[in-house]
């Protein structure tokens, strides 16, 4: 029998939060004791893990007091407040928040890409930003193969990215105008009904948004390629919890779609769906609740003769492999060498 963790998980009510919890249960992580955490507002709710119903409890300095690893997910201030007690307890953090990601003291990693760099933390890991995990499953070992250059990427990012609360108002939006009612914009920056809008977190001086900077910066430090050029759009769209992206991809050397399939095909974490003439391909509702991001409609760039573009969409959970998963997956390696 191996070793079992005291595991805390930070944002425990969350949409996150919650897949972290169902994430742990359905991977067998070795669990002794699971810590519900999340604002004093949910104190009083239970969940079940492994059949045993668990008390959210208030986060507070104390409680990571006898915790090993703590999963955060409750947004950046929280990690940032709750960092220091954290570490001080000798936890180790996994933070889903971007407080830390760019951090050069703090990995960042997508297993399947740098999980070695996890062995690399002074007491706390980040986890990607969800469009950026999602893709680098993709796109890393095609690099490996040949060299990535650039990428053009476009996004079509679901509710879910923007929490529990996204996701509740854009089914009660589609309700109130289904029921011809005014839509309510509360927590999302434009409806999300029957629209789309491109603005997802703020914008910057270059007229990108963060969420667009934080899939180049973020990319660069989990390939280690500091040089790679990327350029990024990112759309909200009215899907409930899967995101997907049009990736355009150009490399140092010549690949043919077919070459792009069998490498993916053997590549951990992604499944190719690719034929077109049975109406196969990448979408939300396939990838919803999948480890496995979905990688099809790979072509060759027709806007090129080099033969070195290709372009390929791609379909993920954004809970699962674009947040919780992937926490998860960190923390399995963490782990791995006391097995
Ligand atoms: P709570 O449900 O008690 O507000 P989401 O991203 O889906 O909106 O989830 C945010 C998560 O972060 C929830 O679990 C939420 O708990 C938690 N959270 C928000 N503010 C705090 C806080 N001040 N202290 C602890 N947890 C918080």
């Amino acid at each position: 029998m191996g070793k079992s963790y005291n595991v805390a998980v930070v944002g425990a009510t969350g949409a996150v939060g919650i897949e972290m919890m169902e994430t742990l249960e359905k991977r067998n992580f070795p669990v002794s004791n699971l810590k519900l955490l999340a604002s004093a507002r949910s104190v009083g709710k239970t969940f079940k893990f492994h059949g045993k119903d668990i008390a959210v409890e208030e986060l507070t300095p104390e409680s990571f007091k006898g915790v090993d690893i703590a999963l955060f997910s409750a947004g950046g201030s929280i990690s940032k407040e709750y960092a220091k007690y954290c570490v001080d307890a000798g936890a180790v953090m996994i933070d889903n928040s971007s407080a830390f990601r760019m951090d050069p003291d703090v990995p960042l990693v997508v297993p399947e890409v740098n999980g070695e760099d996890v062995f690399k933390h002074k007491g706390i890991i980040a986890n990607p930003n969800c469009t950026t995990a999602i893709m680098c499953v993709v796109v890393y070992p095609l690099h490996k193969a040949k060299k990535l250059k650039r990428m053009v990427a476009s996004t079509y990012q679901a509710a879910s990215g923007g929490g529990a609360k996204a996701m509740q108002e854009l089914l009660d939006q589609t309700r109130a105008v289904l029921e011809g009612k005014e839509p309510e914009v509360k927590v999302m920056a434009q409806q999300i009904a029957f629209n789309l809008f491109p603005h997802i977190d703020v914008f910057q001086e270059n007229g990108y948004t963060k969420e667009e900077m934080k899939m180049v910066n973020e990319t660069r430090k989990i390939m280690h390629l500091p040089d790679v050029q990327i350029s990024c759009t990112c759309v909200r769209v009215p899907v409930l919890r899967a995101h997907s992206e049009s990736l355009n991809l150009e490399f140092e050397n010549p690949i043919t779609p077919a070459e792009a399939r069998e490498i993916l095909e053997k590549s951990p974490g992604v499944e190719v769906m690719d034929d077109v003439a049975n109406k196969v391909y990448p979408m939300p509702i396939l990838a919803t609740r999948k480890y496995d991001v979905l990688a099809g409609r790979i072509r060759q760039d027709v806007s090129r003769t080099d033969g070195k573009g290709l372009d390929i969409f791609v379909s993920g959970d954004q809970l699962l492999k674009g947040a919780a998963l992937n926490a998860v997956q960190i923390a399995e390696v963490l782990i791995s060498k006391e097995q």
